[in-house]
């Protein structure tokens, strides 16, 4: 009886793992170092999990992983200029965005002439699963359609605009941001208006200048190239990096997955010196890195003393990421390192604030530990994050053309206030609560969509033509019934009317 239960047991436990064991493709032709950031850890948990794991990227493995094989697109492209102009302004905007879905476009094009990658469908490779990312570019959705496996979409950050309508999501501009512009869940007039353009003109771009180049990019290819479009609408879940603690609650059908916050580590111990200068402070220890958005060569002279003058009144030490060895005046309570194990430095209870561009990832590794952030935004998705960090109340934003000794000082103030301490503290534990970690949600939802491969959750918003999803038919129908009865009646009235007046016409006559 016993040996019995046993033997199912151990073939349950077999068959398990023959179920369980996924051939996933995962496609990320973009090459931001910040991105694939993110989706290592996903990938690696993959494998862990006895996936088996294939990655077409530009980062391979430098400790190769057990089941995680590369397709290394290393070296095929032009390093990602970083360095972007500190003011903002909407022909910059233009720029970028321009920028963004040409770069996409140039990525499609090395991928798909990648000889590795040609192997895929020439030698007709099974995947039971794809996964791909969701930014700048629907090309590789042209490849998964090629292979014939359900696509799971994963972004590094909120949704982008023209990503809505694939989902039957939506969008509106009263109170729903759009990435490179702040405003939060209130904005004003000018900023609905600004995201009301932006949003339509990035869509029209978006279809008319990335998905028709990847299309015809595609046909070079393969003779059966379907819109994007309709690729695009065929995505089974988007694992989204964002949680509705930072954001607000948005309206997202349940196959739009919020898994913001797998990225971050357990933290490691502190290299000395720096720990030795984080843990003798007496007041503690403010966190300062703009990523590569700050640069010493770019950073205008005048600015940069502001805020060395602003930190030298403050009584709490200083962790600055910085490319140079020494600041002008070489303050003592700053510390200065080009590289700096940031996750490691949040973590530390000595660390007190966090004076960012608002990234995604230092935004995420804030709320994960409860850091209040002094955001000041650059370009990108960091307008958009600044503002959400403000509103949800874990930090405060600071514009860099409004950085003066005085604003900084008070924003320093601020969040270096116990209360403002405890308020963040606050924020994060809302941030942790959830019913499943991040990690688990993203593996969960990917194993889900490769075990019922044939089921979707989309909305069936999605799937409605414009005139249908506006109700335009139903309106106008009923404003013509409204005109019918409304012309009758004045009909009917103006014959009632008709008929007296020659009645007393009669009878004055008379
Ligand atoms: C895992 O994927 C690699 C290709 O990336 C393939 O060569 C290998 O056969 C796969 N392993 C299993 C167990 O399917
Ligand atoms: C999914 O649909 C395809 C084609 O309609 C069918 O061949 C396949 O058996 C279905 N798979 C499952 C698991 O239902």
């Amino acid at each position: 009886m016993s040996t019995a239960l046993m033997l199912t047991f151990l073939l349950g436990t077999f068959n398990f793992n023959l179920v369980c064991t996924l051939n996933i493709l995962g496609i990320f032709p973009y090459e931001g170092k910040s991105h694939f950031f993110v989706f290592k850890p996903y990938l690696e948990e993959l494998t862990k999990r006895g996936h088996n794991v294939t990655v077409i990227s530009y980062f391979p493995q430098s400790d190769p992983v057990e089941n995680y094989n590369d397709i290394s697109l290393a070296g095929k492209a032009k390093v990602l200029e970083e360095a972007f102009p500190l003011s903002r302004s909407y022909s910059m905007f233009i720029h970028i965005s321009l920028f963004l879905f040409n770069y996409g476009s140039a990525n499609c094009r090395i991928l798909l002439a990648d000889e590795q990658v040609q192997n895929l469908w020439k030698n007709k490779w099974q995947f039971d699963l794809i996964v791909v990312e969701q930014f700048n570019s629907d090309c590789s959705l042209g490849l998964a359609h090629q292979l014939g496996a359900p696509v799971v979409g994963i972004t590094t950050h909120t949704l982008m605009p023209y990503h809505h309508d694939r989902f039957g999501i939506p969008y509106n501009p009263s109170y729903m941001h759009v990435q490179f512009f702040e405003g939060g869940t209130k904005p004003t007039f000018y900023q609905r208006l600004e995201r009301t353009v932006v949003y339509y003109y990035l869509k029209i771009l978006y279809r008319y200048l990335s998905q028709r180049t990847d299309e015809n990019i595609l046909r070079q290819y393969f003779d059966d190239v379907p819109p994007l479009e309709e690729l695009a609408g065929k995505i089974k879940f988007i694992l989204l990096y964002q949680h509705h603690t930072m954001t607000g609650s948005l309206l997202y059908p349940p196959n739009v997955i919020e898994v913001g916050g797998y990225h971050v580590a357990k933290p490691k111990p502190i290299p000395e010196p720096l720990k030795k200068f984080i843990e003798e402070s007496e007041h503690g220890v403010l966190y300062i890195s703009f990523g590569s958005m700050l640069k010493a060569a770019s950073t205008p002279k005048d600015k940069l003393k502001v805020i060395i003058s602003a930190l030298s009144e403050l009584p709490q030490r200083v962790v600055w990421k910085w490319e140079e060895k020494t600041l002008p005046g070489n303050p003592k309570n700053i510390y200065l390192s080009n590289w700096l194990p940031q996750n490691d430095i949040l973590a530390h209870p000595k660390v007190m604030g966090f004076f960012s561009h608002a990234g995604m990832l230092g935004t995420t590794e804030a709320f994960y530990h409860g850091k209040p952030v002094i955001a000041m935004p650059i370009f990108g998705d960091q307008p958009s994050n600044a503002a959400a960090i403000e509103e949800c109340g874990l930090g405060v934003m600071i514009q860099f053309s409004e950085l003066t000794k005085e604003t900084l000082l008070e924003k320093l103030k601020t969040i270096l206030d116990p209360k403002f301490q405890a308020q963040a503290k606050r924020v994060s534990k809302l941030w942790h609560d959830r019913p499943m970690s991040p990690m688990d949600s993203a593996i969960y939802w990917t194993e889900y969509a490769a075990r019922n491969r044939n089921f979707t959750f989309r909305s069936a918003a999605a799937n409605v033509p414009t005139v249908q999803y506006l109700c335009l038919d139903v309106i106008l129908f009923l404003l013509g019934v409204i005109l019918v009865i409304a012309y009758t009646f004045k009909y009917v009235i103006s014959l009632i009317c008709c008929k007296r007046k020659q009645a007393q016409i009669k009878s004055k006559k008379q």
